[in-house]
C-alpha cells in the first residue's frame, strides 16, 4: 500500500512525506523532482516550453509510472487531482492523505520556501495571495472529494503532522484487515 500526500503548494508534502518514510521504513518519491530528473528539465523549463498543459502530459504519465510500485510515500504536485486519470491510479493502491491550510499561512510558506523560483510558475495572472486564494477554493472540493484523511497543517509542526497522519494509517490498516 502506498502513502500518498496531496495538497495545494505549500502544505509540506515533501518535508512530511520524507518524514512518514523515514518512520515507516518505506521508499520517498516526489513526482515534481523525479518528473524534473527524468526529463533533465525544471518545472519552469517545461511550463516555458509547452504552457501548463504540457506539464500535465508529462505529469499523467510519470504518476503512471509511479504507481506501478508499491508500499512507498509519494508526495504529488500541487495540481495532480485534476486530471481523473491520476486519481485512479493513485487510489488503487493508495492511501489518500490531503494536507489542508489556509491561504494566509499558505502564502508566507510558499513565499519563503526557496523552491518556489524553480518549482511553481504561476498558474494564472492574479496576484501570488489571489492565485492561492482562488485556485484553493475550486480545488478544495477535488482535494476533500478523494481523500481518505484529511489534516490541516495549519497550526502543527510537521513531526506533528506526520505523528497523525501515522495514526491514522495504523486504524485504516487495522480496518482494512478486519474487512
Ligand atoms: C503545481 C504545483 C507544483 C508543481 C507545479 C504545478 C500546481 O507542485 O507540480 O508547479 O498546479 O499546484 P507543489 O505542490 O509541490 O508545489
Amino acid at each position: 500500500m502506498n502513502i500518498i500526500l496531496i495538497g495545494f503548494r505549500g502544505t509540506g508534502k515533501t518535508t512530511i512525506g520524507k518524514i512518514l518514510a523515514q518512520r515507516l521504513g518505506k521508499e520517498f518519491i516526489d513526482t515534481d523532482e523525479y518528473l524534473e530528473q527524468k526529463q533533465g528539465k525544471t518545472i519552469k523549463d517545461i511550463f516555458a516550453e509547452g504552457g501548463e498543459k504540457l506539464f500535465r502530459e508529462i505529469e499523467a504519465q510519470i504518476v503512471a509510472e509511479v504507481c506501478l510500485v508499491d508500499d512507498r510515500v509519494i508526495a504529488t504536485g500541487g495540481g495532480v487531482i485534476l486530471r481523473e486519470e491520476n486519481v485512479r491510479r493513485l487510489r488503487k493502491n493508495g492511501i489518500i492523505i490531503f494536507l489542508d491550510a489556509d491561504v494566509d499561512t499558505l502564502h508566507k510558506r510558499i513565499h519563503e520556501d526557496a523552491q518556489t523560483q524553480r518549482k511553481r510558475p504561476n498558474l494564472t495572472n492574479l496576484s501570488a495571495y489571489e492565485e492561492i486564494k482562488y485556485l484553493l477554493a475550486s480545488r478544495r472540493p477535488l482535494y476533500d472529494r478523494v481523500a481518505d484523511f484529511v489534516i490541516n497543517t495549519t497550526r502543527l509542526s510537521k513531526k506533528d503532522t506526520a505523528s497523525k497522519i501515522i495514526a491514522f494509517i495504523h486504524i485504516y490498516v487495522k480496518d482494512l484487515r478486519k474487512g
